[in-house]
Parts: structure tokens; sequence; C-alpha cells
């Protein structure tokens, strides 16, 4: 018997637009709704492709020879976008990862992680020092701890760190259609740009901070000096926005969703999971891009050779197919099948392991000391093109008693 292959359909049109002001604002309707129509949908106002579905996402991401990183929708070249790694495919990108798995390497993340423990608890026992409080959690909370913390073991100076926050905000508008909001980013950022470029700088590394450490890699010729500074510059750009406005939104989903915050009280061993729940449900980066380098079907949608494409993984993150009721926030949700928030295959975010021991050691430190998280006033989420959060988080805190 002879089976029977479907042909491709074409990708749908759609007249959705990721970059209106309305889906920034809220874009899991926005891309949620563009998911629901088809794996791929053709975005006609830009001419470019949307990947919208978790498994089409992680199909296409397995396969980097199809879906290359070398060029992307509204891609063109940008002091705020390092060209190492994100727009690198193998074996330029092999050798750059390599170097930062070196620098991120089991010895030196046990370091971090001591240091990142201490000072997660002194903030918190400052916060909490005189009873129940008030603070707004981006910038009392994820700012002061992610801004002290990951700059002290990259080896940078006390002084302009804000320069991070306003070149990393800069970098997640780069890839979208030029606007306003994209000008008013790009101009904020470039008063970052000037301070990262020094800090990047190799003469001003400290000794065995992550920086000195990828221009030694350079001395032993494992690297050249510029991709030294273009890894380090990539570290900058991706490792802070991301990293203040994912504990921002974690705040934001207990406070909304106080018998969570219970039962992970209840059962601090769920830290882990809980905080990979939070980036599931608030995922800090909304897309990334690729192009087809030839014709392909996705999802039994045709790809045609040369799409410019998006990868949609805030909206597959709520995608019904792959998780139950995936509008709810739940800290002992079974994530097996993982979350596309860090990405996926070769290009798998080159910090997540940073990042998580960040979130979850200031996570761990918080059960210990909080009894209750609620909202004191109305959060805000920041609009941006790329990335996705919380800029205002307002939360009333009261402490656990201890022993
Ligand atoms: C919650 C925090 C973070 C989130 C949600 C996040 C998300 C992501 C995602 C989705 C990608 C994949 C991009 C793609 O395939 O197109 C990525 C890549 C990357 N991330 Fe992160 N990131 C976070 C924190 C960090 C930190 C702390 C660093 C640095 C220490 C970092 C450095 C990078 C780099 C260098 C890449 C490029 C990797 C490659 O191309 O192989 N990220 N990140």
């Amino acid at each position: 018997m002879t089976q029977t292959v479907e042909a491709p359909i074409e990708a749908p049109e759609s007249d959705y637009d990721p970059f209106a002001l309305e889906s920034l604002q809220d874009p899991h309707t926005f891309d949620g709704a563009s998911r629901e129509i088809a794996p791929v949908v053709y975005i006609k106002k830009y001419d470019y492709y949307a990947i919208t579905r978790f498994t089409e996402i992680q199909k296409a991401l397995r396969d980097w020879r199809t879906f290359s990183s070398t060029d992307r929708p509204f891609y063109a070249p940008s002091p705020f976008r390092p060209r190492t790694l994100i727009l690198e495919d193998p074996p330029e990108h092999t050798a750059s990862k390599a170097a930062v798995f070196k620098v991120f390497s089991e010895e030196n993340l046990a370091k971090m992680s001591e240091y990142f423990k201490a000072e997660a608890e002194r903030l918190l026992d400052e916060l909490l020092a005189d009873g129940p409080v008030e603070i707004e959690a981006f910038r009392d909370l994820a700012v002061r701890y992610v801004l002290k913390v990951f700059p002290d073991v990259l080896g940078l100076p006390e002084d302009g760190r804000e320069a991070l926050l306003k070149f990393g905000d800069a970098v997640f508008n780069v890839f979208g259609p030029p606007s306003d909001l994209q000008a008013q980013k790009l101009a904020r950022g470039a008063e970052g740009q000037e301070w990262v470029e020094t800090n990047t700088a190799k003469e001003l590394q400290s000794e065995g901070g992550v920086g000195w450490q990828l221009y030694q890699m350079a001395e032993e010729g494992k690297i050249s000096e510029h991709t030294a500074q273009q890894i380090l510059k990539s570290i900058f750009a991706a490792g802070f926005d991301t990293t203040t406005t994912s504990i921002a939104s974690m705040m934001r989903a207990f406070a909304d969703n106080p018998e969570e915050w219970q039962k992970l009280r209840a059962k601090p061993e769920l830290v882990d999971n809980a905080w990979e729940e939070a980036i599931r449900y608030y995922p800090a980066s909304r897309y990334g891009g690729r192009v087809a380098k030839k014709e392909t079907v996705l999802g039994g949608v045709r790809v045609p050779e040369g799409a410019k494409l998006l990868t949609m993984w805030l909206g597959a993150g709520r995608d019904p197919r792959q998780y139950t009721d995936p509008d709810e926030f739940h800290v002992d949700r079974d994530l097996k099948g993982g979350h596309l928030s860090f990405g996926f295959g070769i290009h798998t975010c080159a910090g997540n392991q940073v990042a998580r021991l960040e979130a979850r050691t200031l996570l761990r430190a918080m059960v210990e000391r909080i009894e209750t998280i609620e909202l004191a006033g109305e959060p805000r989420r920041a609009v941006n093109y790329q990335s996705f959060g919380h800029e205002h988080v307002p939360v009333r805190l009261t402490p656990a008693a201890r022993a």
C-alpha cells in the first residue's frame, strides 16, 4: 500500500504586526493569537515569517544548517549587536561558544555561587530588617542584586553600572523595524555604549576576571583578540536586561498567585522548578531570528529558501499543545519537556547557568525569609521589541518568623 504524503501548505498570510505598540504591550495575547493560526505564519507587512509553536521552533533550532543564524529579520550591523555567537553558525560559533563555556566552567560557577548566596542574603536581610516593607521589586531587589553580583564577578568598576541596563535595553530593540520607540531606545543605549566599550578593553580587565580569562585565551591563540572583546560585549549585552526584568516578572507572578508562594514555602525543594516555571510563564526574551538556507517544510508549512524567520518563544511558552493550562503559573508544574525561554539547540543561552544560579539563589534566600508577597500598586511592563519583562512591580513583603 502506498502512503500518501500530504503536500505542504503555503504559510497563511497574517496582518499580525509583532512590532505594533498593542503587540508590545500585550505580547501573550497577540503572539498567542498568531500561534493559533498555524505553526508558521507569513507576516505580510514585513515579508517575514514567524514560527509560532513549541514543536516547530524546537525542530527548526535542531537544524542549524537549514535555519542559519547568519541573517534574520531586520538585521543590519549595529554597534549594539556583537557579531559573535548569536550571528554565527559553526565552525565559528563552536569556537566562540567553547570560550564562553570555559569562563562559565563548573569551577567558576561554584565560586560565583557562594558569593551570590552571601549577597542575596545580605540584601534581603537589609530590606526586611524593620519588619513588613513595601519595595519596588525591579529597582530595589532585582537591579540592586544583579548589578552588584554579576559585575563584581566580571571584575567591573562600581561606577556607571547602570550603563549596562541602558545598553541591554537598546540591544533588545535592534531587531525590529525603525520606529520612534527604537530611536528612543537606541539614543538612550548610546549613553551606555561608551562605558561598555571602555570596560571591555583588554587593559582594563582585572586579573582572574571573566574578561581577563577571555583575553588569556586570545593570547594562547584559541580565539582572536577581537573575538574575546566581542564575547565579553555579548555577555554585557545579554546578561543584565534579561536577568533583572525576569526577577521582577517572577515577583509579579508570585504576588498574583499567593497560593503558589505558600506551596513553595511548604516545599522549598521546588525552588529550581519554580524558577523554570516563572521563566516559562514570563520569558525574558520574546523571539529570536534565523534565515532559511534552503526550501524546507515545517509543521506541514512550506518555508521558502531565503525566508527570514522569527522564532516566537514567548508564545511557544504558552502553547496548549505543550502545556496543560498554559496561562496558569504553578511552581510544581511538570516541566520535563522543558521550555524555550533560553532558546534551544546550539544557540541555547550561553549564560543560562549564570542566570539560573543568580535567580535560584535569590529565590532560595527569599523562601527562607519571606512569609507573604502582595502587590502594593499597579505593576508595569517594560515595552521593548525583543525582550519582555516588568520594569515596575510594587510589592509588600512580610518577613517570616525565623528560628
Ligand atoms: C533570564 C535570563 C536570560 C534569558 C531568558 C536569556 C535568553 C536567551 C535566549 C532565548 C537565547 C537564544 C537566542 C537565539 O537562539 O537566537 C540566548 C542566547 C544568549 N545568551 Fe541569554 N538569556 C538570559 C541571560 C543571559 C546571561 C546572564 C548571559 C551572559 C552571562 C547571556 C548570554 C547569552 C549569549 C552570549 C547568547 C548567545 C548564545 C549563542 O548564540 O550561542 N544570557 N539567551
